[in-house]
Formats: structure tokens, sequence, C-alpha cells
């Protein structure tokens, strides 16, 4: 329909703005936030210093990191209507669908959008990436039936938010992954998500709105939720020695395996790259392997059978390794795709901030394909 009607289906290979916060280079397999590569980010920064790069288009000082992470620890605690939202929901409902309206709940406060104020939008987006991550925490233990954790100021973002999920201060390897994690996960230039945000953001809505525009667009299967739906995969597939044959039905059924693809990647996602050399040091430590292993014969089998066909473009993403890594630290995987907000919030806040500098409403035209000269019947003649 999309070639005949000549335009994209899906916006694929659309420009629709430019952006200086990320760059995924999908033909080489390399992403970049502001020109630095995510490996050398994830190897040498913290969560706090790749926000502030992000959201101040430049390396802060130490003077300024100190700044900025004394801001977000002081932003921790959930307004208590926010609270009241998350305790509100029922047990039942998607973390996704809390934190959407939690998110929203921060505007009932918010000041309204004066783009001439950048040093404002930005001291909102610190406060909103901060409170994120106590929403998640706090969605997750209530679904558990467990008191909510006050976050504690002597622990880094990454830290304490593990504090707040588990009650306990994370030990400091696994901290540390989880921190790169956050990191690999902060920005993707124009996903579905963060497009999703600047088109919200483009009406001059407030900043806590266009958050969670992106967190619904977030929670679809086919973006953030895939690292959930690999889980379930490797549970489905039950054991490592049923995983070949179960990739084999899959490509003969033309079912989609989860956390494989992407529109921009046309080889193996760099960010699954650095997740799966942390998951393999937290396997080597773990006494369960089943699940890496599984996921380690999916993905081998995955990516030979495919070599063979016109479809070699299709490699691991992002989404492919992150399940098993965070499962291993304890964290149940519906709590998966809240923990992508807990990071990308940052990547939304960036492009807003951005975005705000020299705004236009995003209407894009419409192909209409439907008739051009019908008739109104009365609706006691109709059919
Ligand atoms: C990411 C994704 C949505 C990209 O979508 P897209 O660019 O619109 O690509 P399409 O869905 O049109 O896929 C193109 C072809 O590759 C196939 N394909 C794409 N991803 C596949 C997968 N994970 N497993 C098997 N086949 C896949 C499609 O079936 C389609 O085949 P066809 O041409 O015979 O119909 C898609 O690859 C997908 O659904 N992946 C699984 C979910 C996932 O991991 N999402 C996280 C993304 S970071």
């Amino acid at each position: 329909m999309s070639e005949e009607h000549g335009f994209s289906k899906g916006l694929a290979g659309v420009v629709a703005d430019a952006t200086s916060v990320s760059q995924v280079q999908g033909e080489v397999g390399r992403l970049i936030y502001r020109g630095i590569s995510i490996e050398e980010l994830a190897e040498k920064s913290t969560y706090e210093e790749c926000a502030f790069f992000s959201l101040y288009g430049k390396m802060p000082n130490q003077n300024e990191l100190n700044k900025f992470t004394t801001e977000m620890k002081a932003s921790r605690v959930l307004p208590k209507a926010v609270e009241a939202v998350i305790s509100a929901a029922p047990r039942s409902a998607h973390p996704m669908a809390i934190l959407q309206a939690a998110i929203s709940a921060i505007g009932f406060e918010e000041h309204p959008v004066n783009l001439k104020n950048e040093e404002m939008n930005i001291h909102s987006a610190t406060k909103i990436i901060s409170q994120l991550a106590t929403a998640v925490a706090r969605i997750s233990r209530e679904r558990r039936g467990l008191e909510p954790v006050a976050p504690n100021t002597d622990l880094s973002h990454a830290e304490n938010f593990l504090y707040m999920l588990n009650g306990e201060i994370p030990n400091k390897d696994e901290a540390r992954m989880f921190d790169v994690a956050l990191i690999l996960h902060l920005d993707h230039d124009f996903n579905a998500s963060t497009f999703a945000a600047r088109v919200v953001a483009s009406t001059e809505a407030k900043l806590s709105l266009s958050i969670s525009a992106a967190i619904g667009a977030l929670s679809g299967p086919l973006h953030g939720g895939a690292n959930e739906k690999v889980l379930e995969m490797a549970d489905s597939i039950g054991a490592p020695q049923n995983a070949k044959a179960w990739v084999a039905n899959a490509l003969a059924t033309k079912a989609k395996v989860m956390g494989f693809g992407h529109r921009v990647y046309r080889t193996m996602d760099p960010r699954a790259k650095v997740l799966r050399g942390m998951l393999e040091k937290l396997v080597a430590t773990k006494k369960e392997k089943d699940t890496y292993e599984t996921l380690r014969i999916v993905h081998d089998t995955m990516i030979e059978e495919l070599s063979k066909t016109s479809k070699d473009y299709i490699w691991p993403n992002v989404d492919f390794w992150s399940g098993a890594l965070y499962r291993l630290m304890g964290i149940e995987s519906i709590d998966f795709t809240p923990i992508f907000a807990v990071s990308r919030v940052a990547g939304w806040s960036s492009h807003i901030i951005e975005m705000w500098r020299d705004n236009r409403i995003y209407r894009p035209a419409a192909k209409y394909i439907g008739p051009a000269d019908e008739k109104y019947v009365d609706i006691k003649n109709r059919k």
C-alpha cells in the first residue's frame, strides 16, 4: 500500500527533524551520544554524567557533576499526589500503565512551559529523571505487597534505584552493571517513544505529559516491551536443549523472535554486545545458567540460519540480553520495561529541550485514500 501511494509506511527512512543528542549508525552498528561512542561511555562514565551530557550538551566538570548529582538526589522523593496515584492502581495493572499515570500526575504541579527559560526546563527534567526511578521502584514494591523504601541520598542513581527496588544496598559489581545498562538505554535518536515525546512536546505541552506519552509508546512489545517478551520466550522454550528446534520452528512459521531485528541496525546492535559481556561475567558468579544458555543457543542458531537467507540483516538488538541480566539481579520480568524508562527518560527530556530551542508543531500530511464525493444518507434510509 505504501509504495503504491508514494509514502513510507512506519515513516521508515523519513528524516523528521534534526538532533545532536544521539546518532544510530545502523550500517556499521555504532551508537554515539553527542559524538562519543556508547562503548566508551559504558566503560568510563556514569548514568549521572551521561544524563548531564545529554541534557546540557557538554560533559560536566567535577563541580557541575557534583551540583547535578546533588540536585538529582534532592529530587528523589515523590509528590504525595504521585504516591496516591500509584497506590490507587489495581495490583493487576501492568507497571507501565501505572507509570504513565504516575508521571502524568507530576504534571499536577508542574509549571506551564516557557520555551525561553531553558535552565528552568532542564531543572524540571532533572526532577522527572530522578522521580521516575522512585516511581518505578515504588510501583514494583506495591505490586509485590512490600512497603516502599525511601530513597538513600548516600547512593548513586543506579545504586539507589536497586536499593529502593530490593530494600538492600546492592553489591558494587552489580550496581555498576546496572549503571552501565542505564547508560546503554539512555538515548537512541528517533525511536518510537522519543518521537512520541517530541510530537507531544511540539504542541508546547508540559514536560511530564510529553514524557507520559513516551512511556505509552515504550510499553508496546515492538519497542521497550521486547525484553520482557524475550524472557517469556526463554521460559517457554523450557531448557537449552530445546532451543535449536524452537528457532527452526519459529523461522518456518514466520514468527517474530523477540530481541531480534531493528528498523535501523543492519548488523549487531552495539548495546547488545556490551550487555552480553556483562551478562557472561554475572552468569559466571551464579548457579542459574539455563536462561543464558537457552538465549545463547537461540542467538547462535538465529544468526546461523538467517545468514543463509535474504534476512541476514536481522541481528540481536538491545533487548535480547538485558532481561537475562536483570533476572540474575533478582528483578522480575514485568519490571524490565519500566527500567528501560528509568534510563530513557533522560533521552526523552534532552530531545524535548533541544526541540524547544526552535520549536514548530509536528503536523505531517496524510495520503487520503477514502472516497471523494459520498452522499449523506439519512439514518432511516440506511441498510
Ligand atoms: C524491531 C522491529 C519492530 C522492526 O520492525 P520493522 O523495521 O518494521 O521490520 P519488519 O517488522 O517489517 O521486518 C522485516 C522482515 O523481517 C522479519 N523480521 C523482523 N524482525 C524479526 C524477528 N525478530 N524475528 C523474525 N523475523 C523478523 C519480518 O517478519 C519481515 O519479514 P517479511 O518481509 O517476510 O514480512 C521488528 O524487527 C520486530 O518486531 N522485532 C521483534 C521485537 C523487538 O525485539 N523489538 C525491540 C526493538 S529494539
